[in-house]
């Protein structure tokens, strides 16, 4: 699987903590664009596709969510729910993040500025890719 969780050092003193996430030092590339999801409508479903060539990292900033994983072949789900952890997904991962707590806000570090070419949203469409490969 493309895909592994991260742990990022917290500094944790008397007032207060602090996590720092460095671009080709604590993740695997240089972070070119930073987007984040909040106020998410508990029970819906986000995310539903894979990248080309995208890589990311996602953490929750606030609150806590699950993350589905699919590779074609396994399909794993990983809890977020702490600042200090992070989950690397690579390309051609089918992702979708559920279980929204309402304070959850789910922030994504990514490699590429946002380009709808390269998303592949439709599941048929990545089983097939992913097969040839
Ligand atoms: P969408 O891709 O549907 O989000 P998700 O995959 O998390 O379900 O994006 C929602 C909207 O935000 C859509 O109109 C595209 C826009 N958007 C940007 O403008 N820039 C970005 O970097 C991202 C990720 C989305």
């Amino acid at each position: 699987m493309n895909a592994q969780t991260l742990t990022f050092p917290e500094h944790r003193d008397a007032r207060g903590a602090l996590v720092a996430i460095n671009g080709n030092k604590d993740i695997p590339f240089d972070i070119r664009r930073v987007y984040f999801v909040y106020d998410n409508i508990g029970g819906l479903r986000r995310g539903f596709h894979a990248h080309k060539t995208l890589e990311q990292v996602l953490v929750c900033t606030s609150g806590s969510c699950d993350i589905l994983l699919d590779d074609g072949s396994k399909i794993d789900s990983i809890r977020l729910n702490q600042p200090g952890l992070g989950l690397y997904i690579g390309t051609m991962i089918w992702h979708e993040m559920y279980n929204f707590s309402p304070d959850c806000v789910l922030l994504s570090l990514a490699s590429q500025p946002y380009d709808e070419a390269d998303y592949i949203r439709d599941y048929r469409e990545f089983e097939r890719a992913v097969n040839r490969a």
